[in-house]
Formats: C-alpha cells, structure tokens, sequence
C-alpha cells in the first residue's frame, strides 16, 4: 500500500512489521511490566500482547497514530476477546487518559531520509530531523501519565542522537539506566532504556507539583516551570487548592562548582522577610520550589525605556526601578549579605508589568562584613553612560567607607539627576 506523489514515497500506511528492535524490546517488557501499562506505537501490538500475557499486568492499552494499525488490531483483540488491552488512535498521549504503571515506546528513530529529491513519509521509521524528535515529545509528556513508581521502557538507537536523548531525559527530572544493547550491522546499535521519576520528581508530584518542564540551565542550577495546588502544609498568600505556576531550582548534576540548595534556601528565608527575591513556597534534599516571575530581565527592561524616549536621559520608570534595585541592595548590604554579580546583572533582576521589582539568583550568596552589592550595582549604572560615572564612583567610595543612610541617599540622588 505504498502511494507514490510527485515528491513523496509515502509508506505511512504500513503496519510495522516487528523486526531485532522490537525482539530487544520485547524481552524486556516480559520482564517489567506491571500494573497498568501502555504500549505506545503500538504497530502490530506484539508488546501490547506481550505486556497482556503478564501475571502483574492489570490492563494494556495501545496506542498507534496510524489509523490503520488500529483498526487491524482492534479486529483482531475483538476476535480473540482480549479483554484486557483496549486500543485507540492517537498522536502520542493526545488523546490518552489517565496514570500508566508501565508506559512502553519502541519509537520511530532513525532521520529523515530522502530516496533521490523524494521525501519518505514512514511514521514507524522517521523520527524527526534528527531522529530524537518524537522522542523527545514522547519523554516531555510522559511526566504526566507516568504513576509515581512507574517506569517506562524505551527503544532508541545510537542513531537517534543517544547523548541528546540522554540529556532530554535528565531534563525532564527522570533517571534511567541500561537494560539491553545489541549490534546490528553497518554499525547501528539498539539499546533499551528503563526511565523512572528521579527522587526530586517523586517529591515534587507528592507535594502536589505538576506539569513540570526544563526551563534553563545555570552553572549550579537547573530550573524547572510547574503548577503547585497550595496545600495546608505551607504557609503562603495562596487559598487553600489554589493552583499557581512555580519555578523549581536543583541542582545540576553535570556542574563541578559546588553548589549547596540549603544556602540559597536560608538565604531566600531572610531576604522574604524583607520582600526580597522571589517567594520561597516549599524546600526538600536537592530542591527547592519558589514563586515563578514573569517579565523582562534588568537590561532587557531598560532597553525597552530607550526605544521609548527620544532623549539620552533615563526614563522616569527606569530612574524609579533603577532607585528600587539600589534600595534593594542596600537592604542585603545592611544584612551583611553579598550576592555577587551586581556588576552584571544581565538575569538576576526581574522587572514585572506593573514595574515591580525581584532580585533573583542567590546561589553565590554569603555573609560578608563588607558587603559590595551597592557599590557593585554603581559599576553597571556607570557603564549605562547616562549617570555622570566619575560623581557615581566618588558616591559608591564614600558609601563603601561609612555604609550610611546619608551616603547612600546620595547615590539615589545621582540617579534622580540622570
Ligand atoms: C518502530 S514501530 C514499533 C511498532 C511496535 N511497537 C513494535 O515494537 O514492533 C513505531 C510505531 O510508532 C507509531 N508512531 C509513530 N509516531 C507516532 C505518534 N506520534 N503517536 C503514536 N504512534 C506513533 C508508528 O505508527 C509505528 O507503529
């Protein structure tokens, strides 16, 4: 059933054959599936009936995009009364219900290929540009339906971009580990995966964290979004089953520069007393989740102001969040708290519709009896070239020496003038 376009071999009607890939796979599903299982691209379901032969299998479903696929394998479970697998179409988990004990994948893997200047359409082979592409969809939404001790096992090949893969997986908060490899000729490898919810993932969902998603990668951290339902258990401005989006920092596992949660967790903790930073909600070992900010970063902010006024002069709003940064800075010098990094302040100050002000960041944070985050913001405000920098360091010199109320005021001063 192969039509044949004008620029197109289009195989997509093909009901995948099973072949080495899904014998690896399937050796592996006799062994783990449990529970409630869901064999996705299904194909001619030879895991789906695998995973139903299981003495711990409750209940399989199985899920194919191609139309065709399902039907031919609905007829047959309706034949052979197969009351426990139930099949549906659907485009991975777009049409799929529900918390999977065992969720199953051997994937469309390999790169999208071309015979002469005619594209293959084969949704059983191609996986995307790359070949990681469907995967990569598959792992960012199985998060959502996989149960908290759950595991999913996957197929991919070292042509699918393996270390990418690998990458995505930690991404998305899971572990993983080695379950079979073999060689098959002209070099490819096949290799099973077992993926489970990593301990800061299983926290997180059973403090009622979810839909939680890679957000960006610092030196120490990496940040993840997520929707928390306020519970009891923390104190906040939050009503009770309340849902808000929150931001959840870890540390990063490939970083070499020590980083330690709990110092930024204590740090969070004094400075909300005095409004600072974004709002430390709740914390855990190798964790800790915060309010999620939106708006634009300090420069990006006050790029925006300069496209708006025709003068070199600061606008009114960048003078008053330039004031708010400062006074913020201020408060954390008379803490006795260095930040670091207010000479450059390229993503730790968080600038919001309604100009509201949040330092953000607090990873290379400690005591300090000489605290230099004032003097170390008057270094950025000089290279800004709208604040006469000579005044602003003779300013920042005198304050450094007497941290007082009088010096400091002055800077403000400098700033109301630019
Ligand atoms: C390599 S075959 C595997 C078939 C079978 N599970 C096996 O092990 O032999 C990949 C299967 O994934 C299905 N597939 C591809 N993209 C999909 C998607 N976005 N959603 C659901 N199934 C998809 C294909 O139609 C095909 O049946």
């Amino acid at each position: 059933m192969v039509n044949l376009t004008d620029n197109c071999l289009d195989f997509s009607q093909e009901v995948y054959e099973p072949a080495e890939d899904s014998y690896l796979l399937q050796k592996s599903v006799r062994k783990l599936a449990f529970g409630r299982v869901l064999d996705m691209g299904t194909g001619s379901g030879i895991q789906a009936f695998e995973a139903v032969g299981c003495k711990d299998v409750r209940t399989v479903l199985a899920v194919d995009v191609n139309p065709n696929a399902v039907n031919i394998l609905k007829s047959k479970v309706k034949n052979e009364h197969i009351n426990k697998l139930r099949v549906i179409e659907s485009d991975l988990f777009s049409k799929v219900e529900g918390q999977f004990d065992t969720i199953i994948f051997n994937p469309p893997y390999l790169p999208q290929d071309k015979v002469g200047d005619k594209k293959i359409n084969d949704l059983a082979l191609y996986g995307g540009k790359n070949g990681y592409e469907v995967i990569q969809r598959f792992l960012n939404q199985s998060g959502e339906h996989l149960a908290q001790d759950g595991a999913i096992i996957l197929l991919v090949s070292n042509l699918s971009g393996l270390s990418k893969i690998k990458e995505i997986i930690t991404s998305n908060l899971f572990g993983h580990e080695l379950l079979e490899e073999i060689s098959l000729p002209f070099f490819e490898k096949l290799y099973v995966y077992k993926i489970w919810n990593s301990d800061v993932r299983k926290a997180l969902i059973s403090r009622s964290v979810s839909n939680i998603s890679f957000l960006a990668k610092g030196q120490r951290g990496l940040v993840f979004k997520g929707k928390w339902k306020k519970n009891s258990f923390v104190k906040t401005h939050l009503a009770k089953d309340e849902i808000t989006d929150v931001a959840i920092k870890i540390v990063n596992p490939k970083s070499n520069i020590e980083f330690r949660i709990e110092n930024e967790v204590n740090c969070l903790k004094k400075l909300n007393r005095e409004g600072i930073g974004p709002r430390l909600y709740f914390y855990g070992q190798g964790y800790f989740v915060m309010g999620f900010l939106e708006g634009l970063k300090l420069p990006e902010f006050l790029e925006s102001e300069k496209k708006l006024i025709s003068s070199d002069k600061l606008s009114e709003k960048s003078k008053s969040v330039l004031k708010e940064v400062l006074r913020q800075c201020y408060v954390l010098d008379k803490l006795g708290i260095s930040k670091e990094e207010f000479h450059r302040p390229i993503k730790h100050v968080m600038i919001s519709e309604d100009l509201k002000v949040t330092l953000l960041d607090f990873e290379r944070c400690h005591n300090s009896e000489k605290p230099n985050n004032v003097s170390q913001f008057c270094t950025f405000l000089a290279k800004l070239n709208r604040i006469n920098s000579e005044e602003l360091f003779e300013l920042a010199g005198k304050y450094k020496k007497s941290y007082s109320i009088e010096d400091f005021n002055c800077i403000l001063g400098a700033v109301e003038r630019a």
